[in-house]
């Protein structure tokens, strides 16, 4: 095209834009657009959608793996007393006010366990100090036996199955006697009685793995190569004196074994 040709065509061209509202020259140089839009960087992928939440497991800790490795590892009864307050993974203890390990004389040739701790226990971190333990006292006076006593022949040592306190005093129930057996295992290891007495079922069921307290009481069984006699729990005696009888006869027959006559 010739010069003045494009003088008036380009006059056309800006004239038809000022008639178009056009008032502005916006850039001083001119931009080809066909350039910048090869030169624009490839739009990004989008991103990915979003993992879905986690589904919520099952507690998979082996809590009853744990308690054994713990109770293994502890020496003494000291470090199994230590041991087993820092275990977390017996719920029961989230209600619990006090850790109740034990009461009496750990020399003693007599090791008794009972269930858990009741209202009384847990206020005083003992094991049985309420009703049922003072029944608990007159029985073992009638033999001789005395937790306050320094001669192992005439002391007793007393432990729970579990530490805590269940709500409501509830039995425990099995996963939670399960838990807590390795350390009851150790205690009873490192105590080394001559003889065991199990006060009711729930003992029974951790040490014997059976219960059915009216059909065992009296028949002596062996828990970690050791007499162990099963007896009616003192509580069950306040409820049921008449059942005083056969407790009566069960202190008798441990006495026998304490003499070595059976
Ligand atoms: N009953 C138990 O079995 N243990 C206690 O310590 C008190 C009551």
């Amino acid at each position: 095209m010739e010069s003045g040709n494009t003088y008036w065509h380009n006059r056309a061209l800006l004239e038809w834009q000022v008639e178009l509202g056009v008032t502005d020259a916006i850039l001083d140089a001119p931009v080809d657009r066909y350039q910048l839009e090869a030169a624009k960087p490839a739009p990004k992928p989008a991103p990915a959608p979003a993992a879905p939440p986690p589904v919520p497991q099952p507690d998979t800790v082996d809590a009853v793996g744990i308690a054994r490795a713990t109770a293994a590892g502890a020496a003494d009864l000291g470090a199994l007393a230590a041991a087993m307050q820092a275990f977390e993974h017996c719920e029961i203890k989230q209600g619990a006010r006090s850790f109740v390990f034990s009461d009496g004389n750990p020399a003693a040739r007599v090791m008794i366990v009972g269930e858990a701790p009741g209202r009384e226990e847990d206020r005083a971190g003992k094991p049985f100090v309420g009703r049922a333990g003072q029944l608990l006292d007159r029985m073992l006076a009638a033999i001789d036996l005395d937790r306050a006593a320094s001669d192992p022949a005439h002391a007793v040592y007393i432990t729970n199955v579990l530490p805590w306190r269940p709500p409501s005093n509830r039995t425990p129930d099995k996963d939670e006697i399960a838990m807590m057996l390795p350390f009851l295992e150790r205690h009873i290891a490192l105590a080394d009685p001559d003889v065991i007495i199990l006060m009711g079922n729930t003992p029974c069921q951790a040490l014997l793995g059976r219960t059915g307290i009216t059909r065992i009481r009296g028949q002596w069984a062996e828990v970690m190569a050791r007499p162990a006699l099963p007896m009616f729990h003192p509580a069950y005696l306040l409820r049921n004196p008449a059942a005083k009888r056969e407790a009566w006869a069960d202190l008798l027959a441990l006495k026998a074994k304490l003499r070595g006559d059976t």
